[in-house]
């Protein structure tokens, strides 16, 4: 990586198909108050999960060169498991000057105290993500994986009242309860259903995700490279979105948020 020394004071770019990725920014917030954050749900392009490698990887690409043009980030996350799976490399190699941080399925802590996980994503992580390959075939019958095509456009969908998804979850996840010991969230989206999915398989069953983990990357990265801001003590944050309409949905997103425990 090669870091400009004057960068320091350059937000944060934190990238999603849409209002999952805000699930991390929080984290990251919590985590850096002093730093400026630019959210960007693209909701043009949702979901991610159904794009192949190769198209996911030219709508990442083109709207990361966009970002990257107007608001100079020095760091990029991809707050997003499915973006992650198919374009991390591509996304270091075209910005070298950027710290790089991607999401992964918290699979690896999940079975370092689980003895069964089910791991829930899209198809596109299901599919690229390198780590989902080891981990399935290295220790198959510790893990059982099963794809919600549809749950993150009915998470952004359905933003303002989640309830109306229960039945539905509880018809794909309950054949799954009394099986396993965690459950991984292996999408962003999926966090604003926690609850849901914890009532399904009840409290005894632990329910894991990777946001931790990247909020730990970011800060651990900007320290290493002193890019981290030390001339502010509250950042600012920005929540943009592809089209205005959307505006809304983004920001009921936020105000869960800001108000509940997920
Ligand atoms: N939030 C995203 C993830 O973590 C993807 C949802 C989608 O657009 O399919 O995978």
């Amino acid at each position: 990586m090669r870091v400009k020394k004057d960068m320091s004071t350059q937000p944060i770019l934190v990238l999603d198909s849409g209002v999952g990725g805000l699930t991390v920014l929080r984290q990251l917030i919590q985590v850096l108050p002093n730093e400026d954050f630019v959210y960007f749900a693209d909701f043009d392009n949702a979901p991610y999960g159904r794009l192949s490698k190769s198209q996911l990887r030219g709508v990442i690409l083109a709207r990361l060169l966009q970002l990257n043009k107007k608001y100079k980030p020095k760091s990029i996350v991809l707050a997003c498991n499915t973006a992650t799976a198919s374009t991390i490399q591509d996304v270091r190699e075209q910005f070298p000057h950027c710290i790089i941080v991607g999401t992964e399925p918290a699979i690896k802590p999940a079975l370092r105290v689980c003895n069964k996980v089910l791991l829930l994503g899209t198809m596109g992580t299901m599919c690229n993500s390198g780590l989902v390959r080891l981990v399935t075939e290295t220790q198959p019958n510790r893990v059982i994986t099963q794809v919600m095509p549809d749950l993150a456009t009915q998470i952004d969908k359905n933003i303002a009242n989640l309830q109306v998804l229960r039945s539905e979850l509880a018809l794909s996840l309950s054949q799954y309860v009394g099986k396993v010991d965690g459950v991984v969230l292996g999408c962003t989206h999926y966090l604003f259903v926690k609850d849901l999915v914890s009532e399904i398989f009840g409290s005894d069953v632990s329910i894991f995700d990777g946001n931790l983990g990247v909020t730990n990357r970011v800060n651990s990265c900007l320290k290493l490279l002193r890019l981290n801001r030390v001339d502010t003590v509250v950042g600012t944050v920005k929540l943009l979105c592809t089209r205005r309409a959307d505006t809304v949905r983004l920001y009921t997103a936020w105000r869960i948020l800001q108000g509940g425990d997920i």
